[in-house]
């Protein structure tokens, strides 16, 4: 199961690739040395608390820092407190009151932007918090957010953070079945989503898709932004016009006072089965988390520009598109459309415009940039970069050079995060000020966090051999409490391996010779898909249910630029023949169930597929065939010979 050695080979990361902040990194850091790490790893609980208490306006404090019975955990006992407070109000109460919050930049090119200080924010936010009041939303309703990048996704969550409502927001590329899946889950009152929005130039009619998903659920109104005013249907009695709405309600909401272990959010990710698990943070740590690894890992300072590319509907977009630079009083870019909006320099247009100095994206976005070629990148001026991040997964070393030096300039620091939707916040990367930087190694734990690499006895392998990324207890402050209404399946998907000892990652890595740590991705049946996080076990079932399939087997092939796709693996049942009429109805079902991201890269139908003597698809065998990877000993199947036939379907090279 684990996967040995390495995706990429680093030659001599010591003499060739190791990239120390430069001098002015040093000056601007707020500790350029170890002791912070020294410090925390004495007493981890005791950095956490005093972070805490440094970092967050608490109504009441906590009475104890840290409590553990793993799988469950708490973190600021008794604390109360209100993440929207936290991320608005107290900064109105500053000179920051007409600081820009959030610089909106739309796709078309001829529309102005919106720009709005983080007064403005607090006017709308509390408004909106009283529009969800009117609509009966109390504290503890959940709420589904199906929004584009507009600003009114950060007011929504934080309205939501306001009044004490869980917020579930939905990728808006997400199909309606998608939406409908996680509507039905969390059993939401109230979804808010958008007439559309503009991708590629087009306008995405998203109230369509909105109007899809919710007949049949729990949901009672549908509040619709109004962003491209194209023509949507109406229910009247549920739908509402959020502009209407908002002319209709007091300017000041008073913000709950939440309790630190109250439920923030739930954010749906894929994991190894079919339907999609509701990942829940909570209110204190996670705060706590997404304030400190903003400001450190990002070297957010009051003067900066920062711009985080990730979709909100990820949980990047979560910590690092709303709360995190909110919570620590940040300027923060968003951008509503595609990277080749009008052409491929719009990104580098955008850092230009505004005088960009911290950059977060994923590695899938810097392949594609290179493979569009540096003229692009040469148009603009980047100078005022300084500190750049990757994220989502794995970052090849062509990806780094690259990023490093035509984005960077050879100047900037780029600090590669390793986390999960289930962690809330980045918690292996280098700290610009500290490092080091080692281009494809995520390096070491944040200050306060610790993790170690197991085989499967739970021991150590040898040096240089992959093992299972485990982290260690006290958990990080950010971490996930529960799975929505499955507390069985939380317990066993992170705390099951190890005996309830330790939380298990679901990722590959091993310790350089240095003792740093290198991610080699997932252990389990979850790929990464241009950074976005698919399990093969949805993607199986959607193409089971078309009535021509009889069994599917999903595995991921590595890919130049999405670093990994979907490749679909289809028996057909008896009087169903291959046609492309059939691919077409196969691959638009898949877009249809989950969006375009899950769309398979190739459909390879076979009469027979590598089978256990229980009967089960072994998928191993299939991943070794896409990956030209050894197959091992195939003479245990049930049906050695089926591994033929797909050699030559898929043109398998083998290794070497
Ligand atoms: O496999 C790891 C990969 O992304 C997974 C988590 O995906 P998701 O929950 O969607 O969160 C993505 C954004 C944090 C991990 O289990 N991953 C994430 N960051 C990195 C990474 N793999 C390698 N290097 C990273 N920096």
């Amino acid at each position: 199961m684990i996967r040995k050695g390495v995706q990429w080979v680093v030659k001599d990361p010591e003499k060739e690739n190791v990239f120390w902040p430069s001098e002015e990194l040093k000056k601007y850091a707020n500790m350029s040395d170890e002791k912070i790490y020294e410090t925390a790893k004495k007493d981890r609980v005791g950095f956490w608390a005093n972070i805490a208490k440094e970092v967050i306006t608490w109504f009441k404090p906590f009475d104890k820092v840290y409590e553990e019975n793993l799988p469950s955990f708490k973190w600021f006992i008794g604390g109360k407190l209100n993440v929207c407070y936290n991320a608005v109000d107290r900064h109105i109460e500053t000179w920051r009151r007409n600081k820009a919050a959030i610089i909106w930049e739309p796709e078309p090119v001829n529309e102005p932007n919106r720009i709005l200080t983080y007064n403005d924010l607090y006017r709308e936010v509390n408004k909106f918090a009283n529009v969800l009041k009117k609509l009966g939303v109390k504290k503890g309703d959940r709420v589904s957010i199906y929004l584009p990048m507009i600003p009114e996704v950060q007011i929504a969550m934080l309205a939501c953070a306001r009044i004490g409502a869980p917020h579930s927001v939905v990728f808006s590329a997400f199909s309606a079945q998608s939406l409908k899946d996680r509507i039905e889950d969390a059993q939401s009152k109230v979804l808010i989503t958008a007439d559309g929005y503009y991708r590629r130039g087009k306008v995405i009619n998203l109230k369509a898709s909105a109007d899809e998903a919710v007949t049949g659920t729990t949901i009672e109104k549908v509040v619709v932004v109004k962003r491209t005013g194209n023509e949507v249907n109406w229910v009247n009695g549920r739908d509402h016009w959020y502009h209407e709405l908002m002319n209709d309600v007091e300017d000041y909401c008073e913000p709950e006072q939440m309790d630190s272990e109250d439920v923030l959010f739930i954010l749906y990710t894929s994991g190894t089965t079919g339907k999609p698990k509701g990942v829940v943070h909570t209110t204190g740590g996670y705060a706590v988390q997404a304030y400190l690894t903003t400001k450190w890992v990002f070297d957010l300072h009051d003067e900066d520009i920062y711009w985080c590319t990730a979709d909100i509907g990820w949980v990047t977009g979560h910590t690092y598109a709303c709360y995190g630079p909110l919570l620590c009083g940040g300027t923060q870019v968003i951008y509503e459309g595609a990277p080749d909006t009008p052409d491929w320099s719009r990104w580098w247009a955008i850092i230009e415009k505004y005088g960009v100095n911290i950059f977060y994206t994923a590695p899938t976005a810097i392949r594609m940039f290179i493979k569009m070629g540096e003229e692009w990148v040469k148009k603009h001026d980047l100078s005022t970069l300084r500190v750049l991040g990757s994220v989502g997964e794995p970052i090849n070393l062509d990806a780094w050079m690259w990023y490093f030096n035509v984005i960077g300039g050879g100047r900037c620091v780029i600090t590669d995060t390793w986390w999960q939707t289930e962690t809330g916040g980045t918690i292996i990367n280098s700290i610009p000020g500290i490092g080091p930087f080692i281009p494809t190694v995520a390096c070491r734990s944040f200050p306060g966090v610790e993790h170690d690499i197991y085989d499967e006895k739970g021991e150590r392998p040898a040096q240089g051999d992959s093992g299972y990324l485990v982290q260690l207890p006290p958990l990080a402050p950010g971490m996930l409490r529960g799975i929505w209404g499955n507390p069985e399946k939380y317990k066993e998907t992170y705390f099951g391996q190890y005996n309830g000892k330790v939380y298990f990652s679901s990722d590959g890595a091993y310790f350089t010779e240095d003792g740093y740590i290198r991610i080699t991705g997932r252990v389990d049946d979850v790929m990464k898909v241009a950074g976005h996080r698919l399990s093969t076990g949805e993607l199986e079932s959607v193409i089971c249910s078309h009535p021509a399939v009889a069994e599917a087997a999903v595995v991921a092939q590595p890919h130049e630029i999405k670093g990994e796709a979907p490749v679909a693996f289809i028996i057909l049942k008896p009087g169903f023949t291959v046609s492309q009429q059939l691919e077409k109805e196969i691959i638009d079902q898949v877009v249809k169930g989950i969006g375009p991201t899950g769309k398979p890269e190739k459909l390879v139908f076979a009469e027979d597929l590598p089978k256990t003597r229980s009967g089960k698809i072994m998928r191993r065998i299939l991943r070794a065939l896409v990956r030209d990877e050894p197959l091992g000993n195939i003479m245990t199947l049930q049906n050695p010979e089926s591994v033929e036939g797909l050699k030559s379907a898929i043109g398998y090279k083998g290794p070497g």
